[in-house]
């Protein structure tokens, strides 16, 4: 039976504690990620299409990073870093091949069911099904999630608010735009008011009028005390609004740090390829 009280700190944490970060002591982790490894098997077809004789890819390879509560983390890096998978293992949609990783505490190796009532798992590729209206999926993963008929009403009418879903709400999702689609996606992942929000992308394949309205709900989540990590590829993304950034490269974590503080000097996308260049020297 799955434990449903949070684990005490064991192996494989121990090793990451005391915080690597300097000057941050009074800020609690909210997550802690430890060695976390997954390698997939890769088929005949899968071989051809990424030109490779391997039959396996280690996506991910012993990826370690801490985020703090109330911030915004993102994991930057290009494509086929390892981003989607680490995101996906976190939200217990994978299970990692080797290391664990705690949400408020609870390990997502062991405690899987109990990090799912505390996350919200966002990406603007979630598809809704064409034949029902907003109102009519938001009230069903209300129910899935065993919400309250009151808090659920509640929560709808603040986020269809939010994001202008309300005028629509009885729309069906075949007939919505683009952007309501994927505003309304957005609404139906936060339907548990989860405290930790993980968003693959935020802001792919969004229009801009979207893509902003999406970044300032995650800006305003985070000023109500909710804590958010998401994955990029887009430099300007986590000027704008990520605390700390973790840059992740060929399925490593190469620099982790505040953004103010590795972005002293030069721009991030400078500092990039600065790190771009030393982690893939002379290799490519
Ligand atoms: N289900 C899978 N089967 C095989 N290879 C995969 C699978 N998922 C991801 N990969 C590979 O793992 C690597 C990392 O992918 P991903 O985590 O999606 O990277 P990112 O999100 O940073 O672009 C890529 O080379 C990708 O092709
Ligand atoms: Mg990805």
């Amino acid at each position: 039976m799955e434990n449903t009280e949070p684990l005490t700190e064991e192996q494989p944490f121990a090793e990451l504690s005391p915080s690597p970060l300097s000057g941050e002591a009074g800020k609690e982790d909210v997550l802690i990620a430890a060695n976390l490894k997954k390698t997939f098997r890769l088929s005949a077809k899968q071989r051809k299409i990424e030109k490779t004789p391997l039959r396996e890819k280690i996506a991910v390879n012993g990826i370690s990073f801490k985020a703090k509560r109330g911030e915004i983390y993102g994991l930057l890096g290009p494509n086929g870093a390892g981003k989607t998978t680490t995101l996906r293992m976190l939200a217990t949609l994978i299970r990692p091949d080797e290391g664990d990783a705690r949400i408020n505490g609870y390990s997502i190796v062991k405690q899987p069911d109990k990090v799912r009532s505390q996350i919200g798992f966002l990406t603007s590729e979630l598809k809704l099904d064409d034949f029902f209206t907003p109102n009519y999926i938001f009230d069903f993963f209300s129910e899935l999630q065993n919400i309250p008929t009151q808090v659920r009403d509640e929560r709808k009418r603040t986020l269809f608010g939010r994001f202008g879903i309300d005028k629509f709400a009885e729309t069906k999702i075949a007939d919505l735009s683009t952007g309501m689609k994927q505003k309304t996606s957005i609404a139906v992942s936060l339907v548990h008011d989860p405290e930790f929000i993980i968003f693959d992308e935020p802001t792919n394949g969004l229009d801009v009028l979207t893509a902003k309205a999406v970044t300032d709900f995650l800006v305003e989540l985070r000023n109500r005390g909710k804590s958010i990590l998401l994955s990029t590829h887009i430099f300007s993304l986590v000027e704008k609004i990520c605390d700390r950034v973790g840059v992740i490269i060929d399925g490593k974590m190469t620099v982790e740090d505040t953004v103010a503080n590795l972005t002293k000097e030069k721009g991030l996308e400078d500092v990039f390829f600065d790190i771009y260049a030393e982690t893939k020297g002379g290799r490519e």
